[in-house]
């Protein structure tokens, strides 16, 4: 059975328990609303853990003033019962005041430089800056031996990385795959944001994403590359953001580089923003 904790002294008391038994202790962070991706992770975490925490908690310092934090999907139910069929043993469901116990405007925060300002930074600015700001919270808390994080979000977990190694996190962190509807679509919560109309348009994302690994492969220069992938996804009805290729710590591959590469794009598609990726 999954033990749901919504109080700080309750979960230490769990994981303290756990350590002095000699457990390893997996964690997977999520902002609810579940689906099979996220049930990987708890999944993967399993495999390096013995016990796995998993936390609901809609973070307010990673979206924008414009952004969804509101009307993002909150499914407690059924996260609790997905998690529970995914192996998890504890769920931990901090409050916004025992998360931030100063108030939102006076927390202290965290920012990684450098791979946060890029792409997902430059589009969002201060997204990361909470990312981390919660992570790092999110850590203190559950003290785990080990942290999975999904691919989709592959600048989410440069940026964790980077600040696990920079502020010396005994943690090992782990990159679960990305999971994919039938047509290709990555699995996101905020996919359900899209009209039954935007739906079969969104699988274009990721016929993009293998177009530019393919062009990129067959040797066309990378900006070549880049601005076809943006007029493809415009034509098919999406605003992009961007839809380009980096090397896997983002900055900017030279034509011809041989080294390990992943195209990332993020576009909308009517009010809904998606973002996917592709390492080859
Ligand atoms: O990837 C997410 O769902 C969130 O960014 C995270 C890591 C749970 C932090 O709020």
């Amino acid at each position: 059975m999954i033990e749901t904790i919504t109080e700080l002294d309750a979960l230490r008391a769990r994981v303290n328990g756990w350590k002095r038994e000699g457990l390893r202790v997996g964690f997977v962070p999520t902002m609810g609303n579940l689906h099979a991706g996220h049930y990987s992770l708890v999944m993967l975490a399993r495999q390096y853990a013995d016990r796995v925490v998993s936390s609901v908690f809609v973070n307010p310092t990673q979206f924008g003033p414009n952004e969804d934090f509101t009307r993002y999907p909150r499914t407690p139910e059924a996260d609790t019962t997905g998690l529970e069929g995914a192996g998890c043993d504890v769920l931990w469901l901090p409050t916004v005041e025992s998360m931030y116990p100063f108030g939102v405007e006076l927390a202290a925060r965290i920012n990684v430089p450098g791979v946060s300002g890029v792409l997902e930074g430059a589009h969002r600015p201060g997204h990361f800056d909470g990312v981390c700001t919660v992570v790092t919270r999110l850590f203190n808390q559950v003290q785990p031996d080990v942290a999975a994080f999904g691919k989709k979000d592959f600048q989410q977990l440069a940026v964790i990385r980077q600040m696990v190694t920079d502020l010396a996190f005994p943690i090992e962190i782990l990159g679960g795959s990305i999971v994919r509807e039938s047509d290709g679509l990555a699995m996101s919560s905020r996919n359900q944001y899209l009209s039954a109309d935007e739906r079969p348009l969104a699988a274009e994302i990721r016929k993009t994403l293998l177009a530019m690994r393919d062009a990129a492969a067959s040797g066309r220069p990378r900006q070549e590359v880049e601005a076809e992938a943006s007029r493809r996804l415009a034509v098919a009805g999406f605003a992009v953001d961007y839809a380009v290729i980096r090397r896997p710590d983002l900055s900017e591959p030279a034509d011809g580089e041989k080294s390990g590469k992943v195209a990332l794009i993020a576009a909308k598609l009517g009010k809904t923003r998606l973002i996917d990726n592709l390492e080859f």
